[in-house]
């Protein structure tokens, strides 16, 4: 079924979080591998905007459709971040700019130059790039769905999973986009489906790995699947990239928990 554009930009809206109870954390607080994740996502969903920015720069900006997705997209993205920072404080975690500051100063001169170099790469390969960053939407999202999930039912707590489950009903729209244009795209164009299959098996990891210090996507990825269920969303998020034409048997989900030492060969 079609992404109904018009009705997601009617009704995004920043995830409500002031109803809930943070005190509740004082009497039960999260475990200190829980929290350790929810740094690492406040600081990924704080940094969609930068995402953003290298994004504008490729042949993606001329799609009025996609220009409006991504608007309401990063809204949605920063309120993820600012709810995550909450249980974070809740907690006495510092937040705030000056910690997101940090964060994007860590990143050093190869960020910087970052949407350069995506600029020129995307700009020649032309609309088919289009293809490759729905593609890779869609799996982040996916992931990102599925990662709330795991943390949600890993910590069994009442108000962090309500949360979550909030931030999860988003993603699924945010997911639901990204797939209907990347298998729209794939579908009509033999060198989209080439060009992304090329660019995924070559450059994607995980949500966050060009973010975090190393040692915090190996936690993310341990923590949130490193057990038998995580086995099962491994599997369940490679299948769906396998249903997106031309993109069958990549294997991406499990060969990078592979590679973080989440699962055996
Ligand atoms: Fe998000
Ligand atoms: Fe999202």
């Amino acid at each position: 079924m079609a992404f109904d554009i018009e009705a997601y930009r009617r009704g995004a809206a920043a995830v409500p979080y002031e109803d809930l109870d943070f005190g509740a954390f004082a009497d039960r607080p999260l475990s200190d591998g829980a929290l350790r994740c929810l740094r690492s996502m406040s600081d990924i969903e704080s940094h969609t905007i930068c995402y953003l920015r290298d994004l504008l720069v490729t042949p993606s900006h001329t799609d009025p459709t996609i220009t409006t997705f991504l608007t309401m997209w990063a809204f949605e993205e920063y309120w993820h971040g600012e709810a995550l920072a909450k249980v974070l404080e809740a907690h006495g975690i510092p937040t705030g700019d000056q910690h997101i500051r940090l964060v994007r100063e860590r990143l050093g001169w190869r960020d910087r130059i970052a949407p350069i170099q995506q600029a020129i790469a995307a700009n020649i390969i032309g609309v088919d790039f289009v293809a490759v960053h729905m593609s890779w939407g869609a799996i982040n999202e996916w992931s990102t769905h599925a990662g709330y999930g795991r943390l949600a039912a890993r910590e069994d707590h009442p108000v962090l999973t309500q949360l979550l489950e909030r931030i999860i009903r988003q993603e699924s729209r945010h997911a639901a986009f990204y797939a209907s244009q990347a298998r729209e795209r794939l579908e009509r164009s033999k060198l989209a489906r080439r060009l992304t299959r090329f660019a995924l098996r070559r450059f994607w990891a995980p949500v966050g790995a060009s973010l975090l210090p190393e040692a915090e996507s190996r936690h993310l990825m341990t923590f949130l699947l490193g057990d038998e269920e995580g086995q099962r969303v491994i599997d369940q998020v490679d299948e769906k990239i396998d249903r997106l034409p031309g993109l069958q048997g990549l294997g991406l989900v499990r060969r990078a928990a592979v590679r973080y030492g989440v699962c055996p060969q």
